[in-house]
């Protein structure tokens, strides 16, 4: 058996409880790990509440599919199923489980040829659960390349604070925009200028930029088309007041010019290679707001429900 957060209904923070459950066996191509660390991120408190709506599509209309919540994991590989190739036993890894969740527990079985790499011997456990924002993140930072320039507007959360630092590895000029308490993160992360949107209007700059970001759903196209250049590209996280984005990247996909995207990350396996190097490097370090034991998992859920944490928020699973 195995101590894991289980769900059996949608709703608040409080429908999770903490039981005992039968340990997972790696199935052919899998690999166990044994959970340290995890995350809880907006994606799993977003799948919690069933937010938006049409999101049970794919998690289970009337109750989720997934029976624990939990993307990111770091953690030693403990089982290997058949086929298994390029992990051992004991190797320290790191990843995400985008598709069946499943890190809010001590083992966890995913796909060795999935999102999954070695962790840099640098870092432990709870500097490693930096997969889901640098995921979401590299859909975007993907388009830029040496030269180009970029605005990321809440570049202090996991995706913003990720996406600074990937597009910088792609060779970007990175204007960020920050509220108050987070001046002084940008420019450490490597961003060549930082805004503060509480003191000053990011769109009245009087710069344009290939791409804007809107890492933390607060803006929108319209306020920052002054800020594009002709052929520039506006990429949001969210959905966007009545769901303009959504609206405005399928009018925009179907007139050919891309102008505005919500990318959906697809399953880059070479990604979390990349981003193991960069780390190994010193090119990318998550960004972390606090830790909780696993057995406070409401009250993580609680934190990252309002919206306000700096990076990434750490679960203890040992
Ligand atoms: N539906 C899903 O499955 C899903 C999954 C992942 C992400 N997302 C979306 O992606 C977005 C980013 O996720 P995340 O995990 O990176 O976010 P996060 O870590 O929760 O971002 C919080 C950060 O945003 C800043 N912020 C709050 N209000 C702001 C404003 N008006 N302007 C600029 N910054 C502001 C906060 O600092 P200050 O308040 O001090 O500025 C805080 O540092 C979220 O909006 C989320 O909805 C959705």
């Amino acid at each position: 058996m195995m101590k894991a957060v289980v769900i059996d209904r949608y709703g608040p923070p409080d429908v999770q409880s903490v039981r005992a459950i039968p340990r997972p066996l790696a199935r052919a191509g899998e690999v166990r790990v044994q959970v340290h660390a995890a995350t809880v991120g907006r994606t799993d408190t977003a799948t919690l509440r069933a937010h938006p709506f049409f999101m049970r599509a794919a998690t289970g209309v009337f109750r989720p599919k997934m029976k624990t919540l939990g993307m990111d994991f770091a953690g030693v590989v403990d089982q290997l199923g058949d086929g298994v190739t390029g992990f051992g036993l004991g190797d320290r890894v790191f990843g995400i489980s985008p598709d069946v969740f499943g890190a809010h527990a001590e083992y966890l079985c995913v796909s060795a040829k999935g999102a999954l790499a070695h962790i840099p011997d640098i870092l432990d456990f709870d500097h490693a659960v930096v997969g889901e924002g640098a995921w979401y993140a590299e859909e975007t930072t993907k388009l830029l390349s040496e030269g180009t320039r970029c605005l990321i507007y809440g570049a202090s959360g996991a995706i913003g604070t990720a996406s600074v630092q990937l597009a910088k590895a792609n060779g970007a000029h990175v204007v960020a925009v920050v509220g108050t308490r987070h001046i002084g993160w940008p420019e450490r992360l490597g961003a060549d200028r930082t805004l503060n949107y509480e003191a000053e209007d990011f769109t009245a700059i009087g710069e344009t930029f290939d791409l804007v970001f809107d890492a933390v759903g607060k803006t929108s196209y319209f306020e920052c088309r002054p800020l594009l250049k002709k052929n520039g590209v506006f990429s949001a996280t969210d959905l966007g007041a009545g769901g303009s984005n959504l609206l405005l990247s399928a009018w925009y996909g179907l007139t050919g010019s891309k102008r505005v995207q919500l990318p959906f990350p697809a399953d880059t396996q070479g990604f979390f290679q990349r981003l193991a190097n960069l780390m190994a490097d010193g090119r990318f370090q998550g960004v972390f707001d606090r830790s909780y034991p696993l057995d406070d998992i409401v009250e993580a859920f609680r934190y990252v429900e309002q919206g306000q944490k700096t990076g990434i928020v750490v679960i203890k699973v040992r």
